[in-house]
């Protein structure tokens, strides 16, 4: 039995191991209508509970997708509607589901709740984003990336505004997969030091460069995220777009990445805030690609975890 809790507290060989099973699973499914079975079903018998304490439409689409294609049951569960959000613990909640489930995936706020999910689960536990992290979205970034691009290693990511949950698996994948990042953003908003230490201590080049335009030159691959995340206050919203108009990703800034950049965004995107629909429908764009992944990405996830 294993926790899916963090890119880096993930063996870098089993997380190579579940991109390349992810790209042959989808490979296999390619020009199969969607709600086919996949050939092996190894999830026959498999209960999964999907639990969002947060909104989501790609997580909780492509888990219950994924789930299904491979042989397995989900239910998907709203955190406000379990005892859950009327007090009971997390300890009892995650004692209980075990009896009833074989995994539970779970979005939440506070990591905290993730981790005493994990430890008191018996059954393995997926993180399917809080607010410091988001590594199933970054392991279908890294499929991504490589079915368009080949190996990343050693390739230079910028990412570009806020240092929130998804540039911090960034960070911790740029460890993982071995290669750079470049961050590009206002100083307040950095990625939390532990991230860009972890990157650097596995040897990835981790850089700080407060001019986007500078930060962009010579980059395999340029992201963008949300400037208001699902977990920051409304009262906020102002400052932070202030704050982040200057790093939006448009036409000309893509014009100074190298001239085969991909750009990346995990989505929901706010068209002409974070990135102009000119870069998000653009040639270098591979967003409905990386949403896509998910579903496959997330496939080998359930069955590592599972061993199945
Ligand atoms: N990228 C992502 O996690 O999307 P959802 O919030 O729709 O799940
Ligand atoms: N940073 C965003 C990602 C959404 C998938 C958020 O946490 O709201």
């Amino acid at each position: 039995m294993r926790n899916f809790l963090d890119i880096h507290k993930t063996d870098p060989a089993d997380l190579r191991g579940m991109i390349d099973q992810a790209a042959a699973m989808k490979s296999a499914r390619q020009g199969l209508p969607k709600g086919t079975p996949d050939a092996q079903q190894p999830l026959t018998n498999h209960m999964v509970a999907l639990i969002f304490e947060k909104p989501s439409t790609r997580t909780r689409v492509s888990f219950d997708v994924g789930v299904r294609q491979m042989g397995g049951q989900t239910m998907v569960l709203s955190g406000a509607d379990m005892q859950l959000g009327h007090g009971e613990t997390i300890a009892d909640t995650a004692r209980v589901l075990s009896r009833y489930v074989d995994l539970i995936m779970i979005r939440t706020f506070d990591e905290t709740t993730l981790l005493e999910l994990a430890e008191h689960a018996s059954v393995p536990v997926i993180n399917g984003l809080t607010d410091r992290t988001h590594p199933c979205q970054i392991m279908a970034d890294v499929l991504t990336y490589e079915e368009h691009r080949g190996p990343i290693a050693g390739k230079k990511v910028v990412w570009t505004g806020d240092g929130n949950n998804v540039c911090a698996s960034f960070l911790h994948a740029a460890g993982q997969f071995g290669f750079d990042l470049t961050f590009s953003g206002p100083e307040v908003l950095d990625p939390e030091p532990e991230f860009v230490e972890f990157a650097r201590s596995k040897g990835s080049t981790v850089t700080i460069e407060r001019d986007v335009n500078k930060a962009v030159e010579g980059a395999d691959l340029v992201v963008a995220d949300t400037w208001v995340s699902m977990h920051d206050a409304q009262s906020t919203r102002e400052r932070r777009h202030n704050l982040l108009r200057p790093y939006q990703v448009n036409d000309a800034l893509m014009a100074r990445a190298k001239p085969d950049a991909l750009f990346m965004h995990c989505l929901p995107a706010h068209r002409e805030e974070e990135v102009t629909s000119s870069v998000m429908d653009g040639p270098h764009s591979v967003i409905f690609d990386e949403a896509e992944n998910r579903l496959h990405a997330q496939k080998a996830v359930l069955r590592w975890c599972l061993g199945v």
